[in-house]
């Protein structure tokens, strides 16, 4: 089996160390988690093995040998494949015809053999145990997870040496639940054809199912090599975050009878209601559905965003219908799709988090930089934010961090009402209970928050209620303590708890 080594690797960017110190090591047949904080430097590492970054120091060998490394071409050479969030796909192009964009198309009597490429596409995907995607389908129809199956079975009809090695960088992040299940098993095939696959992933539990070996980095050093056999969750988030995570989740407080603050009644959108609910000041609502329930419907329509219907009032007030007019009324969104939503990527941090807040910032049409200036330091502190100053661009951090970045200029706002939609996604777990704490915090004092996750655990440990949405309606509301996942889970799909 072929085994690749990294040893000792640094880079720094300007004054920043990304990596100082990492170390991993590769080989055929198993699937290597690769673990750590936002920031740890997962994704450098991985930049500098597919050559898109050259390392300061370090080494890097396969089966002994030292590899060169510092172009995409010699990362090819070396049988490393990359599967990159922005997957290059041409939608308009059949699956068949993707699966042969670096290669020539089978020709018969000098024109293109259709039959053939279909069915060179149907037995590689068949090698992955996909049997639900046609040749002939369109790219541009198919889900990520399906683009992402069939970039993989792509490289299985390579010609020159075959890829002995899959990199991929969070593939999950932004798949269902079922997507994300045919992954893992399209992941056990390679495995069991004797492929490696390195596998970057916030998500404890996927890790747990998948992995056979799991090496953490912290503040770009390797802390730690283990089997996934021999370990707990508990010592990886130890070796994360060099602290125990044992109350992962602020423990409730008790509320004496507080005041409504968000009226909802008769609330419509496209696939969503009539809903009607209240909340109360400081309260916590999780929302909880499948996937296509109205989950990211009901905030979209609650910041007005969604066209909507019915009657909606905020501290007796009418609510804004366009998210302008909300934000000044004092409601603040988190979407889901931080990078693509949220986020101007060019833009320094300073300004990103400071930007919606310029006219409190401002006298008589004079920004206060020195105001401004400090209270990005003090949000960037409460978010625990990894960066190197207040003008890096956003760019330039890492993932987990770009979105603590939103998180930050949201609360820079006071909110009375904060809509959250996944708010933990692709964040680390010491990440994670920081905004946990934040949420927490916030409610203490007065914010209503309208929480909407996937993560069960999450919802049952931050929420006072949690509503069931399903086909667009919620179907009932419940108390959080006391609330199992089974329970919660059956409810979403409809059945007695
Ligand atoms: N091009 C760059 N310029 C400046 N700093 C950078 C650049 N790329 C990465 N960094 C810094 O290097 C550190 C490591 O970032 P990296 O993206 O590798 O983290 P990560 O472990 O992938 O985190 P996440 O889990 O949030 O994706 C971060 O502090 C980041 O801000
Ligand atoms: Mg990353």
């Amino acid at each position: 089996m072929p085994e690749l080594r990294l040893s000792g690797l640094v880079k720094s960017f300007g004054p920043a160390r990304a990596l100082d110190g990492a170390a991993l090591s590769l080989r055929g047949g198993e699937v290597h988690a690769l673990m750590g904080e936002n920031g740890a430097g997962k994704s450098t590492l991985i930049r500098i093995l597919a050559g898109l970054e050259r390392a300061d120091a370090g080494m890097v060998t396969l089966d002994g040998a030292p590899l060169p490394l510092g172009t995409s071409q010699a990362a090819t050479a070396a049988g490393l494949r990359f599967l990159h969030q922005e997957l290059q796909v041409v939608p308009a192009l059949a699956v068949a015809e993707n699966m042969h964009l670096s290669r020539p198309y089978p020709l018969r009597l000098g024109l293109v053999d259709w039959a053939t490429l279909r069915q060179a596409a149907r037995g590689a995907l068949a090698r992955l145990g996909v049997d639900h995607i046609a040749p002939e389908t369109p790219m541009g129809a198919l889900g990520p997870g399906d683009q992402m199956l069939v970039r993989i079975a792509a490289t299985l009809l390579e010609g020159g040496p075959a890829p002995w090695a899959y990199v991929m960088d969070e593939p999950t992040a932004a798949l269902t639940g079922a997507e994300a299940a045919r992954l893992f098993a399209a992941i056990g095939q390679l495995r069991a054809a004797g492929a490696a696959v390195l596998y970057v992933s916030h998500r404890m539990d996927e890790v747990m199912l998948l992995a056979d070996r799991i090496t953490v980095l912290r503040d770009g050093a390797h802390v730690a090599t283990r089997d996934r056999a021999a370990t707990t969750r508990d010592e990886i988030i130890r070796d994360m975050t060099g602290r125990e995570m044992a109350d992962l989740f602020p423990p409730h407080r008790d509320r004496a009878a507080p005041a409504p603050l968000l009226q909802v009644a008769g609330l419509r959108a496209a696939g969503l209601g009539p809903v009607s609910f209240d909340l109360a000041t400081g309260e916590v609502l999780g929302v909880a559905g499948l996937s296509g329930s109205g989950r990211g419907a009901l905030l979209r329509a609650l910041i007005g965003a969604l066209p909507r219907a019915g009657k909606i009032t905020l501290a007796g007030q009418p609510l804004a219908a366009d998210p302008a007019g909300a934000w000044a009324q004092g409601l603040a969104y988190i979407p889901r799709e931080r990078r693509a939503e949220g986020v101007m990527p060019r833009r320094a941090l300073a300004e990103t988090v400071a930007l919606p807040h310029l006219s409190r910032l401002s006298r008589r049409g004079f920004v206060n930089h020195r105001a401004a200036t400090a209270l990005v330091r003090r949000l960037s502190a409460q978010v625990r934010l990894k960066a190197s100053g207040p003008a890096q661009p956003v760019a330039e951090l890492s993932g987990g961090n770009q979105q603590k970045v939103l998180f930050a200029r949201a609360l820079a706002g006071n909110p009375r009402l904060l809509l959250l939609d996944e708010p933990t996604r692709g964040v680390d777990v010491g990440a994670k209970f920081d905004i946990y704490a934040l949420i927490r915090n916030l409610a203490a004092r007065g914010t209503a928050v309208i929480v909407v996750s996937s993560d069960l655990p999450e919802l049952i440990g931050l929420s006072d209620r949690i509503a069931i949405l399903q086909g667009g309606h919620i179907t009932q509301t419940l108390p959080a303590t006391g609330m199992t996942e089974a329970a919660l889970l059956a409810a979403c799909y409809g059945k007695d708890g």
